[in-house]
């Protein structure tokens, strides 16, 4: 195995000394990029593309080839586990994911089995182990899940919620029958996770878009529970390094303390958070990720070096933080201000690390 030429962002994860702060973007492969959207096109849809190895591994390159950027995220979608699990994917033009067989109640509860990762997911495996070949060590790879809570609000609501009332409902009227859901999802994620690690991911991501909708209590009790069950049973370590693992609750400030306690190496944190406060919470526990608002992108290259540089002195001096947006990358954003904020960072950053 060839050693990592760019190791900033595991070095990063793992609170160690950097020369820069290291860049990656949540979706940063995706449809604001023109080559995307032809590859895209020409596999019909985005299950497709998610399902064939090759074309996963040519668009997880695509934004490497474009920006300097410190890590490769592995192109897939957190809703591979419930599509496994037989819920019937699929994707309506303009309206997100939806299923066709929701999980409403405990009878459809008990019938959800644990996907083995190397069977109905080993199309994930084998894109891991295609986009390793092709990076040749020159960045690390990212591998990732949602949370078991994120996941649930998907499958019990049939798809993307405003109110999120099917799945609350289901959460207060019959909360055994959610912790059961969420028991499963949580096994069904670790050995997912553990399988992409042993097929070459090198640091991995939880994604809990939704645990920000819970009380305090709740997000304790039904996402944040469950993500400490994952975080015990992964592998962290393999190919002699440590495999670092990195959750985001998105709207999670004032639990970031509780979740650095999980024994995660990061945390992801969106805008509304301050990274000043942030790292005060977390005292220096954890290393952090984040956390521009994407919709800054819209603004002029120079908007988005400000940007850059008060959230550099937000974080203030010193190590772990891995530089970020708060979310992923909007569809309309031009590729060329993408460039300007990953050229912001690399320019402004050293000045933190001396
Ligand atoms: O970051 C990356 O570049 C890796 C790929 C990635 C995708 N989805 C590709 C994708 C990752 C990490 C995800 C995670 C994901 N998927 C989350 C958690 C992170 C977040 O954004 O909150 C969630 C909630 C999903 C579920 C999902 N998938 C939704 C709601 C949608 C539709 C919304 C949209 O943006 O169209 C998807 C589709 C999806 N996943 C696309 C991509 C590139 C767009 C598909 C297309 O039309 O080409």
């Amino acid at each position: 195995m060839s050693t990592l030429q760019n190791d900033l962002y595991l070095r990063a994860l793992l609170r160690e000394p950097t020369e820069r702060t290291p860049i990656w973007m949540m979706r940063q492969a995706g449809r604001y990029l023109p080559e995307y959207r032809e590859i895209r096109k020409e596999a019909g849809d985005f299950m497709t593309l998610c399902k064939n190895p090759e074309l996963a591994c040519e668009v997880t390159m695509q934004p490497l080839r474009r920006f300097p950027l410190d890590a490769a995220i592995l192109f897939s979608d957190i809703l591979t586990i419930p599509d496994a699990m037989g819920l019937g994917l699929y994707f309506e033009a303009g309206e997100g994911p939806k299923f066709e067989r929701p999980v409403r109640d405990l009878a459809a509860i008990n019938k959800l089995g644990v996907p083995d990762p190397e069977q109905e997911l080993g199309y994930v495996m084998n894109a891991v182990r295609t986009i390793r070949r092709e990076l040749k060590g020159s960045v690390p790879l990212i591998g990732f899940s949602g949370s078991p809570w994120t996941l649930a609000t998907y499958m019990v609501e049939g798809g993307s919620t405003k109110n999120f009332s099917e799945v609350k409902k289901l959460m207060f009227a019959e909360p055994q029958a959610m912790h059961k859901l969420l028991d499963t999802l949580a096994q069904s994620v670790t050995s997912y996770l553990n399988a992409q690690i042993a097929a070459g991911a090198q640091a991995v991501m939880v994604f809990d878009t939704w645990g920000g909708v819970l009380s305090p209590r709740d997000y304790r009790e039904f996402s944040l529970r469950y993500m400490q069950q994952i975080v015990d049973g992964l592998t962290r370590e393999n190919e002699g390094r440590r495999v670092p693992v990195t959750l985001f609750t998105k709207n999670a400030g004032p639990w970031l303390d509780e979740m650095a306690k999980t024994g995660a190496d990061a945390l992801g944190v969106d805008w509304t958070t301050d990274l000043a406060d942030a790292r005060k919470l977390v005292q220096d526990k954890v290393a952090l990720q984040g956390n521009m608002d994407p919709s800054m992108l819209y603004a002029s290259p120079a908007r988005i070096e400000e940007e850059v540089a008060t959230i550099l002195a937000s974080y203030g001096h010193g190590h772990g933080h891995v530089f970020n947006l708060g979310h992923g990358i909007h569809p309309q954003v031009d590729p060329d201000h993408a460039a300007a904020f990953i050229e912001a960072v690399h320019k402004l950053s050293p000045a933190y690390h001396r």
